[in-house]
């Protein structure tokens, strides 16, 4: 027998179906290299280039070092010094003292020796996530100029002067340059107030629930021998406009002890009492999730075997954006980090608020067309639109959404929501009743608790249960909450740990084996005092994103994984995340034949790298949300841009000159301009160009005097491109390599 909703969760020593095989000693060394070079470019600028500063001259070495006069201003600076694993915070941690009352709430005893499913996915290779920023080379050939290899933050020299106060980004792509936000940054943490796990009822629980594997089927359990309890049913009622809106309660059944639960039976409110006394003692509210049949048989290929598919599992929560999420569910943020977990850090919202996003997301379209054909106003509007679990039903998979905070809800907030179930399960009953029947506690305006739990673990408890019912089967299921995310920045913290333990358990259940789980939000804080910072504006833009996908698919589809990590760091949105889902649909299909949202043709599956000459229009999101700030284009046709090219070209030459390796390198011209970007109103400018004779492709960040007429740079901040080993084998010199072409 095996319990769903209240088991055991593993601890961390025996957390993972899929813990890294590196040995203890590697992982050390490795990251014990990583913090030395790390405190080595972060506090010795003068040893930043031993080769240089030995053998420069006083004017050449003066150049190596002056690269922070180059620095790119906004209003984002004084919090971009961090580096990705290098928190100033760490000590904000939260206490490791769980305030979580599993002691009264999901203990039981049955449970330890309950977990005896197979170890389905014991990992043999170190297959997690390359934890550098450095991007693969692309696959890309979408774009006739992005068969350059774009690794400006790869140079060495670039990654000294970021380490000591230069811009960082979450993408910086010639059409979009999104800056990284420092989640810990000191105005963020002086508004900040870390919050530990609301216990809705700290009295023992009188029932307990336990779900059998073998007959699928759910007891209920008097936790005393003199309680009596009864169960009352909870209904989908209402018609038309109130189809959505209204439930009934069937009268309380009296149940005997380990009652095993009808399997028409899905919600209930419960009641018990002592057995000589009328007064109701405790009353809570269950969900059982029962299987679903398949009412159809699926497709053929998929009955002859040959095609093997991903459960697909949406677990979303409202208004958080990636920086928030890092720093408010950090235990969650560093469990991503240590499994397959792929991160998309430039994945911009499309519109304003929940529903655009989500009709993105589940049918592709933009928001015009998600209203005129899903007219989510009218009855039954939203039950004709096209939504993707359409096409998984089709596909035999099982279907189930659930949400909480039924007055907010994406298709009922001045929607009509359903007339029909859109889902095999669909939790909208369950959560009216609840909301209802049971005592409600409010936190910041939102019915937080519901009887004795919280609004949202109710929706999690039944995706565990929805997933656990259909593992031996395909499944799509999404659930939302919006209760602990909405209306306080700082109240995801009191689900940090929580949700670690409801991703262990996923993972423990062996779940994540076959399933797809996209761990996302709609936008950020759209309002607030988080709002209202210089970041807000970013904040807004950036919703978290992580996917996890299950190692049979990284096994055989290695090239997915390769999209996934070079798109961790562009710009993607909800359109890639529908397109991903059609993907799914059908894993094999080539990507050019994969069907791409109505409201973006140019957006794709996110297991393809995305173009490095995407731009926010051709990632479907309007101007108006455009996270990708600073950059503007500047004609390269521009005498002025010629005029920064061509100082460049000479600076670079300086530079070799200065090094004493004019007899050893050639001179260098301008070839082509490639690009030229403004920074935002500054006078900073991106050129990126070609050079001869040898064809180098450079990207340089210079400050443009327009008085002088002069650029100042360094050629510290001009980075090459592409390869360059075989034309530089005749110097030594690291910092000139990049730049000498030697002479034959
Ligand atoms: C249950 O009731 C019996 C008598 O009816 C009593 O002896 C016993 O102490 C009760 N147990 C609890 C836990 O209340
Ligand atoms: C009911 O039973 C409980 C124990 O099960 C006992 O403590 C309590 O006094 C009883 N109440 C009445 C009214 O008999
Ligand atoms: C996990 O996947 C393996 C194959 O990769 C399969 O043999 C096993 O049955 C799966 N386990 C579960 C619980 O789905
Ligand atoms: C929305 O998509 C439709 C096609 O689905 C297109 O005709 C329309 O122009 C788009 N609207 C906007 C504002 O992009
Ligand atoms: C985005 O790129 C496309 C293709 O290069 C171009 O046509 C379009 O004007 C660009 N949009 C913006 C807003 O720069
Ligand atoms: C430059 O190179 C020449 C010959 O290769 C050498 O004589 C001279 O000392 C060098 N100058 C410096 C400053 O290294």
């Amino acid at each position: 027998m095996l319990s769903t909703k209240y088991q055991l969760i593993p601890t961390d020593e025996h957390s993972s179906k899929e813990t890294s095989s590196a040995p203890w000693i590697v992982k050390f060394l490795v990251i014990f290299v990583g913090l030395s070079t790390l405190a080595f470019y972060t506090w010795s600028p003068v040893v930043v280039l031993p080769e240089a500063s030995t053998l420069a001259t006083p004017s050449a070495y003066e150049a190596l070092t002056k690269w922070e006069t180059v620095r790119v201003t906004s209003a984002f600076e004084e919090d971009v010094s961090a580096t990705d694993n290098e928190h100033p915070t760490t000590d904000k941690e939260p206490p490791t003292t769980d305030k979580e009352p599993q002691t009264t709430h999901t203990d039981h005893p049955t449970t330890d020796n309950e977990h005896s499913t197979t170890d389905n996915e014991q990992s043999t290779t170190d297959k997690e996530p390359p934890t550098t920023d450095k991007e693969p080379p692309t696959t890309d050939n979408f774009h006739p100029t992005t068969n350059l290899v774009y690794q400006r933050s790869t140079a060495r020299t670039t990654k000294a002067s970021e380490s000591a106060g230069k811009k960082k980004f979450f993408v910086n792509t010639p059409q979009c340059q999104m800056p990284y936000l420092n989640p810990f940054s000191k105005n963020i943490l002086k508004i900040y107030h870390r919050k530990y796990y609301v216990v809705c009822d700290k009295r023992p629980d009188m029932l307990k629930v336990s779900y059998n594997d073998r007959d699928q089927t759910y007891k209920l359990h008097k936790n005393s021998a003199n309680s009596t309890c009864c169960y009352k049913q909870i209904l989908r009622a209402g018609v038309r406009t109130k189809a959505d809106y209204q439930y009934k309660l069937l009268p309380c059944v009296t149940f005997s002890q380990d009652y095993v639960v009808p399997s028409h039976v899905e919600a209930v409110i419960t009641q018990c009492r002592l057995s000589n006394s009328s007064k109701v003692l405790q009353e809570d509210g269950f969900s059982f999730v029962h299987p679903r049949k398949p009412d159809r048989t699926p497709p053929s290929s998929a009955v002859a075997g040959t095609e093997r598919r991903p459960s697909v599992l949406l677990w979303g929560i409202d208004s958080l954006s990636r920086m928030n999420f890092e720093l408010t569910m950090p235990q969650t943020y560093k469990y991503f980090r240590e499994q397959p977990w792929y991160e998309l850090q430039g994945y911009n919202k499309m519109g304003d608020n929940t529903f655009p996003n989500l009709m993105a997301i589940l049918t592709g379209f933009n928001q015009t067309r998600s209203y005129s054909k899903c007219r989510p106003t009218a009855v039954g509007g939203l039950d004709a639109c096209p939504m993707i679990w359409k096409n998984f039903k089709a596909k035999g998979y099982a279907t189930a959404y659930a949400e909480d905070w039924s007055s907010t809800s994406t298709f009922d907030y001045l929607k009509m929501g359903f007339r029909t179930p859109p889902t095999d399960v669909y939790g909208r009953p369950l959560i009216l009743g609840l909301e209802k029947e049971l005592k409600k506690k409010y936190i910041k305006g939102i019915p937080y608790c519901l009887g004795r739990k919280s609004a949202a673990e109710y929706i999690y408890d039944m995706a565990e249960q929805f997933t656990e019912v259909h593992k031996d089967r395909n499944f799509f299921g999404m659930f939302w909450t919006n209760s602990f995310s909405h209306n306080d920045f700082s109240m995801p913290s009191a689900m940090d740990a929580r949700m670690v333990k409801y991703m262990r358990s996923l993972d423990h259940n062996g779940i994540m084996n076959n399933t797809i789980v996209i761990f996302f939000s709609d936008h950020g804080s759209r309002f607030g005092v988080l709002r209202s910072l210089d970041s807000g504006f970013l904040e807004e833009r950036l919703p978290v994103i992580y996917m996890r996908i299950p190692r049979w698919i990284r096994d055989k589809y290695p090239e997915f994984l390769h999209g996934l990590t070079a798109n961790k760091n562009r710009l993607t949105s909800p359109y890639d995340i529908h397109a991903t889902l059609q993907h799914i649909l059908e894993l094999d299909t080539p990507a050019d034949q994969l069907p791409r949202p109505e409201g973006c043709p140019t957006c794709h599956s996110v297991f393809q790298a995305v173009s490095l000459s995407r731009n926010c229009s051709l990632a479907g999101i309007d101007h108006h949300w455009c996270g990708c700030v600073g950059f503007t284009e500047v004609s390269s046709t521009d005498p002025m841009a010629r005029t920064m090219a061509e100082q460049l070209v000479e600076a670079i030459n300086k530079f070799l000159t200065g090094l004493n390796l004019t007899q050893k390198c050639q001179t260098l011209k301008l070839a082509k301009i490639l690009s030229v970007h403004r920074n935002g109103n500054s006078n900073v400018y991106l050129v990126r160009l070609t050079i001869s004779p040898g064809g180098g492709a450079l990207e340089a960040s210079a400050e443009w005097n327009p008085k002088t007429q002069r650029i100042s740079t360094t050629v510290s901040s001009i980075s090459r491109l592409d390869s360059y080993a075989t034309q530089s084998k005749c110097v030594l010199v690291k910092a000139a390599k990049k730049f000498c072409v030697c002479k034959k």
